[in-house]
């Protein structure tokens, strides 16, 4: 459920026409309803009611300042990939003992940061990154609470380009080879084994193969205490789908059933990474009709965002539903919805059946909280839009739109160039 509706054939985000924010903001924006976040947020960590946990809400999803303040807000943690993610959770008050750190190309950089910062557990995902880890570790005389990701060998179901659990994919540890690390780990002076982590995927409809992750989870733990090894942290990632189209996902009660069913007895914290489930429906993006183009046999919306705002459709030829701003009732049409950037991928959406509109009139595409702006480029010299926020019947511009000064920010002109 989310907060965005028709009312008297307007749409709004919580109590805020979004007709009003456009004429504010200008066009294209990103709008985000606080209320459905808070509301997602509660619901999935609520579904693990007494169970030892953490919500590590996943950052790469959308890192926007005001959504990390409302986690640490609510209490929740981070999963981050990169120094910049580390730097953003801290700035946003999500303290370090509620911060994990995935990624299969940790920098020596970012390694230091993580360990200066004191953060919950870092999970590595080679060996080439342990050794990393215990160079650095001797050097800052620091201890490091280490988790490895293990690869389980699990097909996720989902599209080629999101699936990260299978053995072809570059993530994670084959569980052979996790159990010599752990032993390394342990022998270690800084390095603590404390947890084992894993993420199959992203966007998974089916509780299939997360209930196939978390029975082999189990097995890898009493294994590793078999070994003398106890880990107290168990990292389940995120993955949690949502619907798009007509997706029906499991909620995240049932996802949180059968993860409480197989680990809930095992004596761990666990973690969760959830992005997606989160922020997705929490987000619209707001672009508006600048020209219907009509050529033989077809008819083209072209509207001012593009495929830099917004990359789903082009990168994964994603579906996202498309609403006129202003309710229709009569005719529609079957148009490709493009913007105005120079390839044929820019668009987002093809051959679909969409309201009869008009230049100047706002389309909304829906399920754009989650890897929205966060992907999204200055390609074509194109400024990165606003993103808003809407308490209630108040918005709050939470980033501001770029202007052409940003566009050149951190250039320079090498001297044999300057006139
Ligand atoms: N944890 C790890 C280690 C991950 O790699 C990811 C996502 C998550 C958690 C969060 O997954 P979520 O709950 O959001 O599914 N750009 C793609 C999605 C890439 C997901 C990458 N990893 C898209 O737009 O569909």
């Amino acid at each position: 459920m989310d907060y965005f509706e028709y009312r008297n054939g307007e749409l709004f985000c919580e109590d805020v026409p979004v007709k009003a924010v456009a004429r504010r903001v200008g066009t294209p924006f990103y709008l985000y309803s606080h209320g459905t976040f808070e509301r997602h947020f509660r619901i999935f960590d609520g579904a693990f009611g007494e169970t030892p946990h953490m919500v590590c809400y996943s950052l790469k999803a959308n890192p926007n300042g005001a959504l990390l303040r409302t986690v640490a807000k609510l209490d929740g943690g981070a999963d981050i990939v990169s120094g910049g993610e580390l730097y953003r959770a801290l700035e946003a008050g999500i303290p370090a003992k509620r911060i994990v750190y995935s990624g299969v190309g940790k920098s020596a950089e970012d390694l230091r940061y993580a360990i200066d910062a004191g953060i919950r557990m870092i999970n590595i995902e080679s060996e080439g990154e342990l050794t990393a880890l215990k160079k650095l570790s001797r050097k800052m005389k620091k201890r490091v609470p280490v988790s490895i990701r293990v690869n389980p060998e699990i097909d996720p179901k989902t599209h080629p380009y999101i699936t990260t659990g299978l053995k072809k994919n570059k993530f994670g540890v084959l569980w052979g080879e996790a159990v010599r690390l752990y032993r390394e780990i342990a022998a270690e002076e800084y390095l603590a084994p404390v947890g084992i982590s894993s993420h199959i995927g992203s966007q998974i409809l089916e509780l299939g193969p997360f209930i196939e992750a978390v029975t082999s989870l189990r097995t890898m733990i009493l294994e590793l205490k078999g070994q003398g090894i106890a880990v107290e942290m168990l990292d389940i990632g995120g993955g949690l789908g949502i619907t798009y189209k007509d997706e029906v996902p499991p909620d995240p009660a049932e996802y949180a059933r059968v993860v409480r069913e197989n680990l809930g007895d095992m004596g761990v914290t666990l973690v969760l990474e959830p992005g997606r489930v989160i922020v997705g429906n929490s987000g619209i993006f707001v672009t508006k009709m600048l020209y219907v183009k009509v050529t033989a046999g077809k008819t083209f919306y072209i509207v001012d965002g593009a495929m830099n705002d917004l990359v789903r459709p082009s990168l994964y030829n994603a579906y996202h539903k498309i609403l006129p701003v202003e309710e229709h009732t009569g005719k529609t049409v079957v148009v490709d919805l493009v913007g105005p950037i120079c390839e044929s991928g820019d668009f987002f959406a093809k051959d679909r059946e969409l309201a009869d509109l008009k230049e100047g009139d706002l389309l909304a595409v829906r399920g754009a909280g989650a890897y929205g702006f966060a992907m999204s480029s200055n390609y074509n010299s194109r400024r990165r839009t606003a993103e808003v926020l809407v308490r209630g019947g108040e918005f709050f511009v939470v980033r501001r739109r770029e202007s052409l000064k940003d566009l050149t920010r951190g250039e320079s002109i090498p001297h044999f160039l300057e006139v």
